[in-house]
């Protein structure tokens, strides 16, 4: 297969959702539909329990499931399929954040008991930022749930959403019956033992079909072909423009738990989803069919066990192939490197691969010179844009505790922060370095790790941050900014690009200096967008 082949196959997704909306099980329903794995429960959770907060062991072992369904690859029809995977556990919002700058387009799985939850709200705010195309599964309709019409119009007005819906439930819950698939225009009819698996599937290529009103019933027919007109009356056609630049998101039924309306959903992905898409760097905006190599580092996991220090950097491929032993330039360090056993991922399993193409991900890796969002090209010396930072919600003071250990704390710290696990900030009026993170989770696990694989020991204190806004001006020496520096000093800091922060304590004082200083620009991610 040529490189043009190769590349047009690629769907490179995430499913997003709130914590045990179904994620896990749909991943899993796709995998099984693509033949990459045989049975269900094969694919680990990696949801981080409740109890996790004090168990370090689970938060090793999370770890050690997160490397595993980082990426899961597999081949359904003529398409090579990468689900990037995306913790929902909302500590790990960041590392959802991140992956999401990778993928080509995602799935958002919606309860239908419960509805728009907080965190898909927060994840599909981030895709509609970037105009990524989504499809939204709205999962357990063998449960009872919210009514589908009142869903669709929560998940138009909380998500901020223009749906329609490309298939409709034929009853939900007990009367739950089979799906109508608007796509395809037939409907299916899904009967299981005990509605755990499909074990029969009936399709009937339309709604005259005298033998499926003998199987649901007059009224469920009659009701079906009311809502269905409704449909049609409410929601715009399916445009594939519109669903490609973000416009549009068609919706669709199902059960994943059950397999109902899984493969009707993946067999349209697979139809309408995009290929690798453009990706801009600061330069220029980079297209997948160049010929020339060019990736970035969107997640970097460390290895688990401390004898080996090197760590795993995932690389999007954006444009170009990735070749095995070949010098391609960390543009960063304006060093080329070389990479004798770069990973690929297939399933949950990992091989060493001799050539990648733009939409997969590769794993190299790496004893400290990646850190996320770094830029790796065949020669051209270009930036990808779009790793912000965000602001941390928690913040502390970070000391040492041990001071024969200085050395190896700082280290710790700088790998740690490199890898994204939080956010390091140096105040300007005494050098002191205070830690912030999404969750509060990440505290613990970055003074177990310090102390696991770095051998330093850090304790905290805390400090009084209500959030940290990016400052800009539009010149250095506008009286009104040197004046806010004299002034705000104190709460001044460094990000660890060197780039200024305001360390805000309340929301009242962050507005209070806002108004007071309008030629000082607040930006509450490191993008300043
Ligand atoms: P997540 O990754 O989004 O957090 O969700 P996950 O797939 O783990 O699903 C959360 C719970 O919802 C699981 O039950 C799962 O079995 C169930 N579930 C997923 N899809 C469906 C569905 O279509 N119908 C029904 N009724 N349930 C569904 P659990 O009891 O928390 O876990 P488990 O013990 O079953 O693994």
């Amino acid at each position: 297969m040529g490189f043009t082949e190769e590349l047009q196959r690629r769907r490179t997704f995430g499913i997003i959702s709130h914590p045990d909306a179904g994620k896990t099980t749909l991943t899993e329903k796709l995998l099984l539909y693509g033949g990459a794995i045989q049975e269900a429960g094969a694919v680990k959770s990696n949801k981080i329990k409740k109890s996790a907060t004090s168990d370090f062991m689970e938060i090793e072992r999370q770890r050690g499931i997160s490397v595993a369904t980082s990426v899961l690859a597999f081949n359904y029809q003529d398409k090579k399929i990468n689900i990037l995977d995306t913790p929902g556990h909302k500590d790990f919002a960041e590392d959802t954040y991140r992956t999401l700058t990778a993928v080509d387009s995602v799935i958002v799985v919606i309860d239908v008991a419960k509805g728009v939850e907080e965190q898909t709200e927060k994840l599909v705010e981030v895709c509609r930022m970037r105009n990524i195309p989504m499809i939204v599964f709205i999962n357990k309709l063998d449960r009872e749930g919210k009514d589908a019409f009142d869903l669709l119009d929560e998940v138009e007005t909380k998500l901020h959403l223009s749906v329609t819906p490309l298939s409709f439930p034929i009853g939900m819950g007990y009367d739950f019956k089979g799906i109508y698939n608007i796509w395809e225009q037939n409907a299916q009819l899904f009967s299981g033992e005990q509605k755990q698996t499909v074990t029969h599937k009936e399709t009937y290529a339309s709604l005259e079909d005298a033998q499926l009103e003998k199987r649901i019933g007059s009224n469920s027919l009659e009701q079906l072909k009311e809502e269905l007109e409704l449909v049609q009356g409410v929601y715009n056609p399916f445009d594939k423009e519109a669903y490609l630049s973000g416009k549009q998101q068609p919706v669709f039924f199902g059960s994943a738990l059950n397999n109902f309306g899984v493969q009707e959903l993946l067999d349209c992905f697979i139809d309408i989803a995009p290929e690798p898409l453009p990706k801009q760097a600061e330069e220029r905006l980079i297209q997948p069919n160049e010929k020339d190599f060019s990736g970035f580092v969107f997640k970097i996991h460390a290895n688990m066990d401390p004898k080996h220090r090197d760590r795993l950097a995932f690389v999007k491929i954006v444009s170009g192939t990735f070749e095995r032993n070949k010098p391609y330039l960390h543009v960063r360090h304006g060093k080329k490197l070389k990479f004798s056993s770069p990973n690929a991922f297939f399933a949950e399993k990992k091989e060493i691969v001799d050539i990648s193409y733009p939409g997969d991900i590769v794993g190299l890796h790496d004893t400290g010179n990646f850190k996320i969002g770094d830029t790796l090209t065949t020669q051209e010396k270009i930036q990808f844009q779009g790793i912000p930072s965000f602001s941390p919600e928690h913040f502390r003071y970070i000391n040492n505790a041990d001071p024969m250990k200085a050395k190896q704390l700082n280290k710790g710290i700088d790998q740690l922060m490199d890898e994204g696990v939080a956010q390091l900030f140096t105040l300007h009026l005494n050098n002191r370095k205070v830690i912030g993170t999404v969750g509060a989770l990440q505290f613990e696990v970055i003074q177990y790790r310090l102390l696991h694989e770095y051998g330093a020991q850090c304790s905290y204190e805390n400090l009084n941050v209500h959030k940290a806004c990016w400052i800009g001006c539009e010149s250095e020496d506008h009286p009104e900014f040197v004046e806010f520096k004299r002034v705000k000093q104190k709460f001044l800091a460094l990000d660890k690009q060197g780039q200024l922060v305001f360390l805000a304590d309340s929301a009242f004082s962050l507005q209070m200096t806002q108004q007071k200083y309008p030629a000082v620009q607040f930006f509450f991610t490191s993008e300043m967008t």
